[in-house]
């Protein structure tokens, strides 16, 4: 058979990126161009400043990738892109150009789920990963623990009740002053802290054994702070921060872990933009290898936001004859295995 080649764009969020993939493993260019210095300047991303930059890199972004990969638009088989979930404003640009090419050229549509793509990362990173296999997928809006029967085939095993593992990050590092994105700015200073030197809650959700709700961890954080603040009592950010980090982790890890051995899943893999943490890629792998079961997760640049997922998650649908049209709309809240 020959070969498939896709374009996938990806403006979810804070990244307007593009990149083109062939048979849904082999990255010919992966184009990200990161607004996160821009929403620094805020502490989180503003919805609104993320759409107006999307517009204004969006076409510029497509180009480069696929002159990186020396592909001319009508060398492509399908262009897929992100059209949920994520904000609407960021959304509609990348759905908005993916449509208008599509419909120009004459070129097969296929909208893709963002969160489905970070599961496909994987297979772009790990040529011999094939389904099944339990995922733990942890980024700034979504935790859940994902059974990938087959390609483009999931089941939510696990989910949070409240806030993201990333959202986590965020939240806990503004409170102990390190900025945003604070995932990689506590996977950093944690490294100099001890993860045992102050005791935070591991919360379980009753009856819901693979569920998550980090709130109460957040929580937890924020009161430590606050009582050594009113004791006029210094505190070790390192030590907060490896604290926190190693409650998230050990629930992650575990929750994962259990799911997979219920399940009979003899594989386990990593997504999302917490999958870049360093602790965390240690601990499930460790955890994963210890309970006979192989591990993966992607490299780092494909764990946050990129379109060689997006265009990876594409081909497996597109496989299957998933085809969008010039109707295909933003999604805000698309779930998981949803069309
Ligand atoms: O997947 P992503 O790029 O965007 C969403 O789909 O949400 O994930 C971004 C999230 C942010 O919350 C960020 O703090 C977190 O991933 N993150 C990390 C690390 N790198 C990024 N969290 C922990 N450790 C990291 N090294
Ligand atoms: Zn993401």
């Amino acid at each position: 058979m020959s070969d498939v080649k896709i374009l996938g764009i990806e403006s979810s969020c804070d990244e307007t990126a593009a990149a083109v993939v062939v048979n849904g493993r082999e990255v010919l260019s992966n184009v990200i161009y990161s607004q996160v210095p821009t929403h620094t300047l805020y502490g989180g991303v503003v919805p609104e400043i993320a759409s107006r930059q999307h517009v204004e890199k969006i076409n510029q972004v497509i180009r480069k990738a696929l002159s990186d990969a020396d592909t001319r638009l009508e060398d492509l088989d399908a262009i897929a892109v992100t059209y949920g979930p994520g904000l609407v404003g960021p959304l509609l640009v990348g759905v908005g150009a993916a449509k208008a090419i599509a419909y120009a050229k004459n070129i097969p549509l296929v909208g893709v789920n963002h969160i489905e793509g970070h599961i496909s990362a994987n297979y772009v990173d790990n040529k011999e990963l094939v389904p099944p296999f339990m995922c733990l997928v942890a980024s700034g809006g979504h935790s859940h623990i994902v059974m990938v029967k087959d390609y483009g085939e999931y089941e939510i095993v696990g989910r949070t009740h409240d806030d993201a593992a990333g959202e986590a990050f965020d939240k806990v590092a503004r409170a102990i002053g390190l900025g945003y994105p604070g995932g990689p700015k506590v996977d950093k200073i944690a490294r100099e802290g001890n993860p045992h030197a102050i005791e935070f809650p591991r919360a379980v959700v009753d009856g819901c054994p693979y569920d998550f709700s980090f709130s109460g961890l957040k929580s937890a954080v924020l009161n430590y702070l606050n009582g050594a603040e009113m004791k006029h009592e210094e505190i070790n950010k390192a030590d907060v921060a490896a604290s926190f980090q190693q409650a998230v982790i050990d629930v992650l890890t575990d929750h994962t872990i259990r799911a997979a051995k219920d399940h009979g899943m003899k594989q386990v893999a990593l997504a999302g933009g917490v999958a870049a943490n360093s602790g965390l890629r240690e601990a499930l792998k460790e955890a994963a290898e210890a309970n006979g079961m192989k591990y993966y997760n992607p490299s780092m640049i494909l764990c946050t936001d990129n379109g060689a997922m997006i265009a990876s998650a594409g081909y497996f649908e597109y496989m299957k004859g998933v085809r969008s049209d010039i109707t295909l709309n933003a999604n805000p809240n698309l779930k998981i295995g949803e069309r």
